[in-house]
């Protein structure tokens, strides 16, 4: 297996973007990634996208993007798992270059909710239709689920979500991409409105729009491209059960766990080795699952953590320096990628107001759904 670099990155400001079209939004990205990367070319395109079909009525994205790139006729394929289809594209165009199959190759991902779609509906196709759909719940209900059951086994307080809210919107606050960079308070956190009962407004991402693109190659080639490649040191996915009521324990995710800890293998390192994450915070109470199931805490103590400041961007482990979803946005195809983007863009040092001093190694994790699938990737300065 080749070792495999990253050597440009683009993406898109996020937000409810009037202005542009779904396939615009990935043009932009893809082409601010290849410049980035200085390639005259790209071997493969590998796009993730939740639901082009639902949300804008486009299917067949692969090659609609490779025609608007102008880059008809090389192979374009489209991946899905929900919200983690563009870290499952990452991986897999990780695996193409890693296997020598492709040398130069894009991995993207683009979504567009804001365009009249019923987004709520939309999203829960990525649940369990017969047995979770049907009756009545939605994502922001699943989560409610979750955080009521981290609250009575683990004595999580409504205090500790509003915490992870109040820490990723300090941190969006610096980051010019983001679509509500505005500082939130404890206070405004809890009263704002309740979506399902404990989470309000101020927990949940919002519906965005958005795309996120990367370069990849093999690490021996990047110097001739980049003087600062980012190299993939680790890469895991997994799958669970996509209806909650399957699962054992509704505060784990194992599918997380499980993505973590063979990304962990592959790079030969443990989560006292991380100095940055970007975890997928869809609601306050998925952060705190996250980094319970990444090893940053011990299971049942992610609620604590936002008491003591551990996550800050001057904390032992910041996590979601980019915002996160919740302040960022979260178009759900291009999550994934975007995340990646964050910790290549620290590992560069390029992150003026929210730089973490002395980044080295950095985690992305990307989550489908209550936690079906997901994607993690470890990426290293070199
Ligand atoms: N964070 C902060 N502010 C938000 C926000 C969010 N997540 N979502 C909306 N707002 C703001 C809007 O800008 C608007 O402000 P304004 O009144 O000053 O213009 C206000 O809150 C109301 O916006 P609106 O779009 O009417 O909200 P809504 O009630 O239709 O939607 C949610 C709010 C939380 C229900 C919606 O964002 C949602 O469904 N989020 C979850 C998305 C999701 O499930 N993703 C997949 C995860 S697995």
């Amino acid at each position: 297996m080749r070792e495999v670099a990253v050597i440009g990155t683009g993406m898109t400001k996020f937000g409810e973007l009037w202005e542009q079209s779904f396939r615009d939004l990935f043009v932009e990205a893809a082409l601010a990634a290849v410049a980035d990367a200085g390639v005259d070319h790209i071997d493969s395109m590998l796009i993730g996208t939740m639901s082009g079909g639902l949300f804008v009525g486009q299917e067949h994205v692969g090659s609609l993007m490779a025609d608007y790139l102008g880059m008809t006729p090389i192979p374009a394929t489209r991946v899905e798992s929900a919200c983690a289809s563009s870290g499952a594209a990452f991986r897999q165009a990780f695996i193409e270059v890693a296997s020598g199959m492709s040398d130069i190759v894009l991995a993207g991902g683009v979504e567009k909710m804001n365009d009249g779609a019923d987004v709520t509906y939309a999203l829960s196709t990525a649940a369990d239709q017969e047995y979770e759909v049907f009756h009545g719940i939605t994502f922001p209900g699943l989560y409610a689920m979750i955080a009521r059951a981290h609250m009575h086994r683990f004595g999580t307080t409504r205090e500790q979500l509003a915490r992870v809210a109040v820490k990723n919107h300090q941190n969006g606050a610096r980051n010019p991409k983001a679509q509500f960079p505005m500082k939130v308070t404890i206070d405004q956190v809890l009263n704002s409105s309740l979506v399902a009962d404990p989470l309000r407004l101020l927990d949940c991402s919002p519906v965005t729009d958005g795309a996120a693109a990367v370069i990849l190659c093999p690490l021996e080639m990047a110097r001739k491209f980049t003087p600062n490649p980012v190299k993939v040191i680790g890469t895991g996915q997994a799958s669970d059960s996509i209806a909650l009521h399957s699962r054992a324990d509704l505060t784990v995710l194992n599918a997380v766990r499980r993505a973590g800890e063979n990304a962990y293998k592959m790079a030969g390192i443990g989560p006292a080795d991380i100095h940055l994450a970007e975890v997928h915070d869809c609601f306050t109470i998925a952060e705190i699952c996250a980094i319970e199931a990444l090893g940053f805490v011990e299971k049942g103590q992610g609620g604590k953590a936002y008491d003591s400041g551990l996550t800050a961007l001057d904390g032992k482990i910041p996590v979601n320096t980019s915002g996160g979803l919740k302040s960022k946005g979260h178009p759900v195809g291009a999550t994934g990628v975007a995340q990646i983007i964050e910790i290549c863009d620290q590992l560069r040092g390029v992150c003026d107001e929210r730089q973490v001093k002395n980044a080295r190694i950095g985690l992305a994790q990307n989550m489908g759904g209550s936690g079906g699938s997901a994607t993690v990737h470890i990426l290293q300065a070199v």
